[in-house]
């Protein structure tokens, strides 16, 4: 069957990155969520897309000059309201210790790309330990040497670069840094390479899935999962097959 991720959480309804919408997607039945992280100037792992909090909150500046303390005080919800309700930055501690009270499979993805976030990976690999996680963590990130690097760190947890371009053979590129699995853009994640991909053994997530015709496309090829803002049509869509 294929798996389906709620990207940023239960995003098309809910502020991205939040608990709101990792609740509500886990409570609509998705089997996993997507999550993107970084790092604050005192050394706490928070989920937030963007190196900088304007987009999402009513702050401004790069998550890496806050203290957690000042994140804290920010409103992750000013984007998308949710019942009027203040919603703050998560910790990647805070949803850890939500995901003892369910069975969801949880997307970490390291944005470590712009900012070399010193530490990053140790910090996030002894979490996922601490909370006994291993199983139900996958860590990815465009940044490949991080994956490499997480590998060797804590083989025992599952890894997948990210692609949004120049795919060549990657399922032999991945079982050559260590990765159980990839996850491709949806238009470069083509049927053919699915197909060819799961049969060596290498699982495939492309991301972020919301027409309905890739999604059936996707649910056709018997696609590991994919990743996507609205799991809630996703889900109906996989009662078809
Ligand atoms: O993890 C898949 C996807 O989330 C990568 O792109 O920019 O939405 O983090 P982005
Ligand atoms: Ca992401």
């Amino acid at each position: 069957m294929t798996l389906i991720f709620a990207h940023r959480g239960y995003s098309h309804l809910f502020p991205e990155n939040t608990m709101i919408a990792f609740k509500e997607a886990e409570y609509a039945g998705s089997d996993g969520i997507e999550l993107d992280v970084q790092l604050t100037n005192d050394g706490e792992i928070v989920v937030i897309h963007d190196e900088k909090v304007d987009r999402t909150t009513n702050g401004k500046g790069f998550v890496k000059d806050f203290t957690f303390k000042e994140l804290r005080k920010l409103d992750a919800s000013y984007q998308k309201k949710t019942f009027l309700k203040k919603e703050p930055i998560p910790s990647l501690f805070e949803v850890l210790e939500w995901m003892k009270t369910n069975h969801i499979i949880c997307n970490i993805e390291l944005k470590n790309g712009v900012f070399p976030y010193e530490g990053m990976e140790e910090k996030v690999i002894a979490l996922v330990r601490f909370y006994n996680m291993t199983d139900r963590v996958i860590l990815s990130s465009f940044n490949h040497y991080s994956i490499v690097k997480c590998y060797r760190m804590a083989p025992e947890i599952e890894t997948a670069p990210l692609f949004s371009e120049g795919l060549y053979m990657p399922w032999i590129y991945a079982e050559s840094i260590g990765a159980k699995s990839i996850h491709p853009k949806y238009t470069i994640a083509k049927t053919e390479l699915i197909k060819v991909s799961m049969e060596y053994g290498i699982a495939v997530r492309p991301y972020t899935v919301n027409k309905e015709n890739t999604m059936h496309r996707l649910f056709a090829a018997r696609c590991s999962a994919f990743i996507t803002d609205d799991p809630v049509k996703a889900i109906k869509i996989r009662e078809q097959y």
